[in-house]
């Protein structure tokens, strides 16, 4: 989708001409202006209709000929003070998915915010771009036949606002952003015969253009480094375990980045400790965390935040042959600590553990943050709404809360303390890799705790329920992989992290 902004002119444009009203069918003055240009076909639609204004509600018409455009579209904008960006963006995927259907290819959004939402002008206009781009993407790359249902078709959009200077300037960030968000997308689509750990590693190199800095560590470096639990993992995999560090050196000085560390495993049928066909459908997207610990870090570089970050993420396959790490199994971790693995299906902490080992002993980070589709309970608990977030430090956790009020990618926070630690004390290890039947996400995140390093700020956020979504589509989210945290990170470090 081609998007540019421009001033609102009097001409008429082809396509379809987007106009707002707010609650109560108040037209806008550029729905007032559509209206008369198509000889009252607005107004006279609006009588039989239900619109009303409310915020993402749509009423089209096919506009008479003489008016040059292919169709109005009266968009809904609800009441002003609750207009903030975030409803703006969800307000343009709505648009946008009713112009797909309609098999628009060409659009002009004249969506006037009125005196008193909480974003106006261009910042506005950035924004409605923000929700089109990110309701226009589509994973498609393996479809062969019937491409007309599939494909999209909105090819041009145009954002008229009165500020298009400061709306371009917005959306230079912001369409990083999108960059970042429909990257991890793709990674979390592909299929896992197809985005193995080298090619995942190949395609984070494949960044380095953007100014990132990437290395990988293969299983030769990472054994002689000590990664025995990562490695674990990935020794009943026919696939090489790499563990890859991207760091982006944006701030004018040079003190301690931020971290980001994500859990990669481009697979996991539970290893020995085998999933029922059922549950490992989907496990390709097993990789969330990864993808969005690369999506961040794209967007960081793409729009040079002026902040310095690492993103680190450990990449294996999670496969049951005879080298396995079988339940039993004691493994020692890069930190030293034994661990004794009870399940192999509760492999992504072992791959958090010497990942976030790793980071600290290398970065001492400002804080660290983890990223992981770490337990089914956490979607138990809280669905596909919220994330859960784990934290040793308030303040980052109620800035990660915020942020994911303004974003849209919410997280709800969940108890760390001392008493869950003798759900995972071994018989014979320091630590076992399993709690017990209960408050599963609790002792999964009990148990990363074990490798935050004295002095470091840490929180986990486990994203089991909202990396992809199998039921009802989100608007801003078309495909089955979400891109989720994306967004998140990069508000929190613009709020509160860049110099
Ligand atoms: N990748 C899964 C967690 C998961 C489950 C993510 C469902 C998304 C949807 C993780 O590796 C896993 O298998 N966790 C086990 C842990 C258990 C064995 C302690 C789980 O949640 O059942
Ligand atoms: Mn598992
Ligand atoms: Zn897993």
């Amino acid at each position: 989708m081609e998007i540019s902004f421009a001033a609102p002119s009097s001409k008429v444009r082809a396509g379809a001409w987007v106009v707002a009203a707010s609650e109560g069918k108040a037209l806008t003055p550029a729905a007032v202006k559509a209206d008369k240009a198509s000889g009252g076909a607005l107004t006279r639609a609006l009588q039989f209709s239900r619109f009303t204004g409310k915020a993402g509600e749509l009423m089209d018409v096919v506009a008479p000929e003489a008016s040059g455009v292919s169709r109005l579209v009266l968009v809904g904008l609800g009441k002003r003070a609750a207009l903030d960006a975030k409803e703006l963006e969800v307000i343009a995927a709505k648009i946008v998915a009713r112009l797909e259907s309609l098999g628009e290819p060409a659009a002009t959004f004249e969506v006037e915010v009125p005196k008193g939402a909480k974003v106006r002008g261009g910042e506005a206009a950035a924004h409605l771009a923000f929700g089109a781009r990110l309701r226009g993407y589509s994973f498609d790359k393996y479809r062969t036949r019937n491409l007309d249902e599939y494909k999209r078709h909105l090819q041009t959009l145009t954002v008229a606002t009165a500020d298009a200077a400061a709306a371009r300037k917005a959306w230079a960030g912001l369409s990083a952003v999108a960059d970042g968000v429909l990257f991890a997308r793709d990674l979390v689509n592909e299929p896992p015969n197809v985005l193995y750990p080298t090619e995942f590693a190949r395609r984070v190199k494949a960044l380095s253009k953007l100014g990132l800095k990437v290395e990988v560590l293969g299983e030769a470096e990472m054994k002689k480094q000590g990664f025995g639990a990562l490695l674990g993992v990935g020794q009943g995999s026919e696939r090489e375990s790499q563990l890859v560090v991207m760091q982006w050196n944006g701030a004018r000085k040079k003190g301690a980045p931020v971290a980001f560390v994500g859990k990669g495993v481009c697979f996991d049928t539970g290893g020995l400790s085998l999933k029922p066909s059922a549950a490992m459908m989907g496990m390709k997207g097993d990789m969330g965390g990864a993808a969005a610990v690369t999506g961040t870090m794209m967007a960081l570089a793409t729009r040079k935040a002026k902040v310095n970050a690492v993103g680190v993420i450990g990449l294996v396959e999670n496969m049951p042959d005879g080298g396995a790490i079988r339940p039993d199994d004691v493994l020692t971790s890069l930190s030293g600590q034994t661990i004794e693995v009870l399940n192999t299906d509760a492999e992504g902490r072992l791959v958090l553990a010497d990942a976030l080992t790793y980071t600290q002993r290398r970065f001492k980070p400002e804080f660290v943050i983890d990223l992981a589709t770490l337990t089914g309970a956490i979607v138990q608990a809280l669905g596909f709404e919220h994330a859960g977030v784990f934290s040793n430090n308030d303040r980052l956790a109620s800035r990660l809360r915020d942020a994911g009020r303004r974003t849209g990618e919410r997280v709800w926070q969940l108890p760390l303390d001392p008493a869950y630690d003798k759900m995972i004390r071994s018989k014979i290890a320091d630590v076992k890799n399993i709690g017990g039947a209960n408050s599963g996400s609790i002792t999964a995140a009990q148990f990363l705790k074990r490798f935050i390093e004295d002095g470091t700020d840490w929180a986990h956020l486990d994203i089991a329920g909202v990396a992809w979504q199998d039921g009802e589509q989100k608007p801003m989210i078309p495909s089955w992989g979400t891109g989720w945290g994306v967004k998140l990170l990069d508000q929190l470090v613009r709020e509160h992290y860049e110099s």
